[in-house]
């Protein structure tokens, strides 16, 4: 089938009200400093999920905000597909319990789980929903609330994460503007890297799991660095060959929001110059799933993104699962 099928008519995005600094993390006895977390990542703080904030909570508000912004309401919506490994309860789907806050009676509604690459995939299956001809309006989130997940005594892992939902509305494709091409991968021989060994189906969560804390976030960081350079890079060639672009046709690149240095690499090997590279991550963190959604609905609520505006995504997450894609706005 001819592309484009699918575009984004409307985003929004929530975060948790508590920013948490890099120099709280000192107090929270955790041996680490705002040079070392900033250098080595680009973050100065992340917002953390508190007492009453759900994942369900977030992607709400994020969802409302994307159908104000489409002018879509929650009767019209025909799927709703939710990228997260953070859900609110192991069952059923946070999806579903969006779909009930929302009151999209008629959407079917699932969660889609590829870690960082979350919102990507689940852009991809949603254009395939409208490629039926099944599907009209399909409401596309990444949403994680990682601060539950993560070791807060592990400093390879707890500075770098952060809570938060983005969402977009994906419906047919109007005067070419959509997805112009797309690349989805994934690797299950890496998956070591990073995981969360135990606490699932294989390793049941008991006494001794809750002990040694393996039912957290654990990452090889160096070696999932090298991956993600390499896979961001091969994934933006792959969408930028698939549209038939170059990276000086792009106005806009937004990749995955894990770490400046991977960020600054892609956009070198792309040829793109970091001027027309979106980051937040200095702000949000990596937000998994919801970095480029909310990188997204903040690029487009700054003027960054106008009509006619092509943009590269591209992400790269635990898995390991990668991809990209080009759009025009
Ligand atoms: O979202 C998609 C998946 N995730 C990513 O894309 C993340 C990919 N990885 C990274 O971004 C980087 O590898 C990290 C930011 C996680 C780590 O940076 P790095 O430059 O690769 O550092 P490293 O892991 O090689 O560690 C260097 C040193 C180590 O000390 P020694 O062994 O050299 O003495 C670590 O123990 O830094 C130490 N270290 C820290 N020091 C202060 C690790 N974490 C911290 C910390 N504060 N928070």
């Amino acid at each position: 089938m001819k592309r484009p099928i699918a575009m984004f008519a409307g985003t929004g995005h929530a975060v948790p009200r508590r920013a948490l600094t890099n120099d709280e993390f000192a107090a929270m006895g955790i041996e680490t400093s705002d040079e070392w977390i900033r250098e080595r990542t680009g973050i100065r703080q992340r917002y953390i999920a508190g007492d009453g904030e759900t994942l369900t909570s977030l992607v709400t508000e994020a969802s409302r905000q994307a159908m104000a912004d489409a002018g879509v309401h929650a009767g019209e919506l025909d799927a709703i597909i939710l990228g997260t490994v953070s859900p609110d309860r192991l069952m059923p789907a946070t999806a579903v319990e969006v779909q009930a806050a929302l009151g999209a009676s008629r959407a079917v509604a699932f969660d889609l789980g590829a870690a960082c690459s979350g919102w990507l995939y689940s852009a991809q299956v949603a254009e395939g929903l409208l490629a039926t001809g099944q599907y009209e309006t399909v409401l596309v989130i990444g949403g994680e609330v990682l601060s539950r997940i993560v070791n807060w005594k592990d400093r390879n892992t707890c500075v770098l994460f952060g809570d938060g939902a983005g969402a977009t509305i994906v419906r047919r494709s109007t005067k070419g503007r959509g997805i112009l091409s797309a690349y989805m991968r994934s690797d299950g021989n890496l998956a070591d890297l990073l995981h969360r060994p135990k606490g699932g189906g294989c390793f049941p969560m008991n006494d001794a799991v809750l002990a040694e804390g393996s039912h957290y976030i654990q990452m090889s960081g160096r070696e999932v660095f090298k991956h993600a350079v390499r896979s961001m890079a091969d994934a933006s060639d792959r969408a930028l060959d698939g549209a038939k672009l170059s990276g000086t046709d792009i106005d806009l690149m937004i990749p995955h929001q894990a770490n400046i240095r991977i960020i600054e690499a892609t956009a070198k090997h792309a040829n793109i110059p970091m001027e027309k590279v979106f980051v937040n991550v200095d702000r949000f963190g990596n937000t998994s799933a919801a970095s480029i959604p909310i990188a997204l609905d903040e690029a487009r609520r700054q003027g960054r993104i106008v009509d006619g505006s092509t943009v590269l995504f591209a992400a790269f997450g635990a898995g390991f699962t990668w991809g990209s894609m080009v759009v025009r706005f």
